[in-house]
């Protein structure tokens, strides 16, 4: 099984369900307690063992490439300072140098062009691919389980994680039809972008992380139009699997869809109290806030 080195981060959306904080910063720079979206997802993928971060960005997205590199103002002060933890914090989370790249999807026209935008980057192996709206809160992450799970499947497989949506949801999301179990995972025998109510085929919904092989750019490359009027992934993939096994996997674990202000706000509360330095504290400010939580 060839190793996966690569992961792509389509970050070109305009985020106008948070207008007006996206109107000059990207969405994939809210933060989630205090890293942005972006740099939770990109750590899942650090952690995973990729080693190179692919960022299919946008006009006005300028401030994630300033994101991933050294703020040599900030770190000299912060060194004559004596901050050593943050100035650890920093190098931490600095992803080695020449291991990012950053390409444009000059116009908005869905997740499966955006993809297509990344082929010269990834070119011909097999590649991790990471919707920054959705944010992971499980131990090992979700592309690591994943990975884990893939070294059980056959060459050339694609892998999609899936969770449970409640059926009614069913229409907001890409949705897997289950076929037989294959270890930790399971063959897909169907999917479908955003079907219409009460046609989907489970309430399994594809949850934005993905394994899969390059030839998906040959097919993203004929830019046929789907659901929305958008170039939309689901429907390469589909295509895709008459020619190559596609598993899904449930993984472990919460995930939060940061693309919208619940999941946003969920996500900042769950990492809060998950974190020790600030979960005591907070704990005390909610529970004057909404009672005993
Ligand atoms: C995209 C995918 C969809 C997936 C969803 C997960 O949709 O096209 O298959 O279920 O992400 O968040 P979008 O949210 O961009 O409409």
């Amino acid at each position: 099984m060839q190793r996966i080195r690569k992961a792509v981060f389509p970050v070109a959306g305009l985020g106008t369900r948070f207008l007006p904080a996206t109107k000059a910063m990207p969405k994939e720079m809210l933060t989630v307690v205090d890293r942005p979206v972006i740099q939770h997802v990109v750590d899942e993928a650090r952690e995973a063992g990729i080693e190179h971060f692919i960022f299919v960005t946008g006009r006005n997205k300028g401030v994630i490439e300033d994101h991933f590199d050294r703020q040599f103002e900030l770190e000299s002060t912060l060194e004559r300072r004596g901050k050593k933890e943050e100035m650890g914090e920093l190098e931490d989370s600095l992803p080695g140098a020449g291991s990012t790249s950053f390409t444009r999807q000059q116009e908005p026209l869905g997740l499966g062009h955006a993809v297509w935008c990344a082929r010269e980057l990834v070119g011909n192996e097999p590649f991790a691919l990471l919707l920054p709206d959705m944010v992971m809160q499980d131990e090992p992450g979700c592309l690591k389980q994943m990975l884990d799970t893939l070294e059980s499947l056959p060459e050339k497989s694609n892998l999609i994680a899936v969770e449970e949506c409640e059926p009614e949801l069913a229409h907001r999301y890409g949705i897997v039809g289950i076929g037989e179990e294959a270890g930790n995972a399971f063959k897909v025998t169907d999917m479908v972008e955003k079907p219409a109510q009460g046609t989907a085929p489970s309430n399994k919904f594809i949850s934005g992380r993905y394994i899969l092989q390059p030839e998906i750019f040959k097919i993203l490359a004929s830019h046929e139009t789907g659901a929305g009027g958008e170039i939309q992934l689901t429907d390469a993939m589909i295509r895709l699997g008459e020619t190559q096994p596609f598993y899904g996997y449930h993984f472990k674990g919460k995930s939060f869809d940061c693309g919208n202000k619940i999941g946003f706000l969920a996500a900042n509360v769950a990492f809060a109290l998950s974190r020790p330095d600030i979960a005591p504290d907070f704990r005390r400010a909610l529970n004057d806030l909404i009672g005993d939580v």
